[in-house]
């Protein structure tokens, strides 16, 4: 699938969206992602926060499984949110790089602007994953 700048931009709007159910009220740093599949649907995340933190879960994670767990593996892009345009945490690279190995990631702050396109190659290089486990 092609990424236009149309195309990118409503990820970031998706993402944006899905930013306002983040429930955070410990770190108050609401994160929204959206993650685009190869037959077009767009899943939708936002971190979900826990009394006993390291229950938290956060946005990407929740983008990233719900569209694994409704059948969907192959990814094209994945746009996050934040008030600051932070990427991925480690774990969420991890978690990404298991089913997209140059998955690119459009980072934007809460106006919605695109701050910077990078990918999970770059994020996470030389990566653990699913080759390693081969006999
Ligand atoms: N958070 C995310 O949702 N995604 C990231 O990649 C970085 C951190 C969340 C987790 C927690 O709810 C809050 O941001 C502060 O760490």
């Amino acid at each position: 699938m092609k990424m236009d700048q149309e195309v990118k931009q409503s990820l970031v709007d998706a993402a944006l969206e899905a930013r306002a159910a983040a429930y955070t009220p410990y770190s108050h740093y609401p994160v929204g992602a959206a993650i685009l599949t190869r037959s077009g649907n767009i899943y939708r995340g936002a971190n979900i926060e826990n009394a006993s933190y390291p229950a938290t879960v956060c946005a990407e994670r929740v983008a990233v499984f719900k569209a694994v767990s409704e059948g969907e593996k192959e990814f094209v892009a994945l746009a996050v949110v934040s008030r600051n345009g932070a990427t991925p945490c480690g774990i969420c690279r991890q978690v990404l790089s298991e089913f997209a190995k140059d998955l690119p990631i459009l980072i934007a702050n809460e106006d919605g602007a695109i701050r910077s396109e990078t990918n999970i190659k770059l994020l996470l290089p030389e990566a653990f994953g699913p080759g390693d486990l081969e006999q």
